[in-house]
C-alpha cells in the first residue's frame, strides 16, 4: 500500500491537495479547490466525496462501508472494469474497484479547478486478458469530471465493460425523478434480465430498482426536490445507462449498507455493458467521460 512518503509532493496555488491515511490507514487525496472539495482513495481510485462550495455533499458514502483490501468502498463512485455484474469464478463488477491505482499526475488549471491522473497498476486478475493500461482522470471544478481510458496494448480485440458508478445523496428517493430516458428499452436486473421498455414520463422510485438502459449517449437529470437540486449527469463514450436502487430487502442482505440508507441514494452509472460492451482493436483507445454538475431546482 502507498504511504503518504512514497506520494509525489503536492503542487502549490491553485488547487490545494493533502496526502493523507483515510480509514484504515487507505492512502487517500483531499482536493480543494475555490469552487468545491473532493476526496479520492488510492483504492479504486474512489471518489468518495465532491462537494460544491454552498451547497451538500453530492455523493452518498454508506456508513458501514468496509475500507479493506480485496473489498470495495461503498459510496462515492466505484469504477466498473473489466467486467459489469457477476462472472463465473470472479468477483462482481471487476478489479478495478478494488485495487490501489498509481497517482501519475496533477495538472492545476488557471481557472482554478485541478485534475489528478491515476493509473492501474498490473493486477494478477488481467493475467488471463489482453494486455492493456486503464488511466482514470478526476477533475475538480464547478463539477466533478470523470474520465476513464482503457487501451489495448495486445495483438487481439479486447472486449470489456466498463461502468463508471456514482451514489448520488438524495434526500428522500421517492421523491425524486429522473428524466432522460423516458421510451428507452431496458434489460431489468429484478427479472432476469427481461427486455422492457420505460414509459413516457420521468423516472420515480417506490421499489427495487436494477436496470441497464441499452443505447443511452443523451444525459440524465435527477431532480431532487427535498434537497432542491438537480444533478446533471452529461457523458461521452458511453452507450448504456444504469439505475439501481436496492430498496429495502436488498439493502438488509448487504453487509456494508445499512438497512435504511436506500433512501438516501440512488446511483446513475454511465458506461458500457452487456450488449453495449466494448470490443476495442489492437493498438486502439477507448473514453468513458462523465460531467456531473448540480443547479439550484427552480
Ligand atoms: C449495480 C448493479 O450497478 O451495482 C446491481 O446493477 C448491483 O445489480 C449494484 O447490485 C451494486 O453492486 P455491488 O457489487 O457493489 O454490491
Amino acid at each position: 500500500m502507498a504511504t503518504i512518503g512514497s506520494l509525489p509532493t503536492p503542487p502549490r496555488a491553485p488547487g490545494r491537495v493533502v496526502f493523507l491515511d483515510g480509514q484504515n490507514e487507505m492512502g487517500m487525496v483531499e482536493v480543494s479547490t475555490e469552487m468545491s472539495t473532493a476526496a479520492i482513495y488510492l483504492h479504486g481510485a474512489q471518489v468518495t466525496h465532491f462537494q460544491k462550495r454552498g451547497e451538500l455533499p453530492l455523493l452518498f458514502m454508506s456508513q458501514c462501508s468496509r475500507f479493506s483490501e480485496g473489498q470495495p468502498i461503498r459510496g462515492g463512485v466505484p469504477i466498473i472494469f473489466p467486467w459489469f455484474g457477476a462472472r463465473e469464478g470472479l468477483g462482481q463488477h471487476g478489479f478495478a474497484r478494488i485495487h490501489e491505482w498509481e497517482i501519475k499526475e496533477f495538472a492545476p488549471a488557471p481557472d482554478g479547478s485541478f485534475s489528478l491522473r491515476f493509473c492501474l497498476p498490473e493486477c494478477p486478475e488481467a493475467s488471463t486478458l489482453p494486455a492493456f493500461t486503464a488511466d482514470y482522470t478526476v477533475s475538480v471544478s464547478d463539477y466533478l469530471g470523470l474520465r476513464l481510458t482503457i487501451t489495448n496494448r495486445s495483438d487481439t480485440v479486447f472486449n470489456f465493460e466498463d461502468c463508471l458508478h456514482p451514489y448520488f445523496a438524495v434526500g428522500d428517493v421517492t421523491a425524486v425523478s429522473i428524466s432522460g430516458l423516458a421510451r428507452r428499452t431496458y434489460l431489468d436486473q429484478t427479472a432476469k434480465f427481461a427486455l422492457r421498455t420505460e414509459g413516457a414520463l420521468p423516472i420515480r422510485i417506490a421499489s427495487e430498482v436494477d436496470r441497464i438502459y441499452l443505447n443511452t449517449t443523451d444525459p440524465v437529470e435527477i431532480a431532487d426536490p427535498r434537497l432542491g437540486r438537480k444533478i446533471l449527469i452529461e457523458k461521452e463514450g458511453s452507450a448504456s445507462t444504469v439505475v439501481w436502487n436496492p430498496w429495502v430487502a436488498k439493502s438488509q442482505q448487504m453487509p456494508d449498507f445499512a438497512n435504511d440508507e436506500y433512501s438516501r441514494m440512488v446511483c446513475v452509472e454511465s458506461g458500457n455493458v452487456a450488449p453495449n460492451e466494448v470490443a476495442l482493436s489492437p493498438g486502439e483507445t477507448h473514453t468513458l467521460a462523465v460531467r456531473i454538475s448540480t443547479q439550484t431546482l427552480a
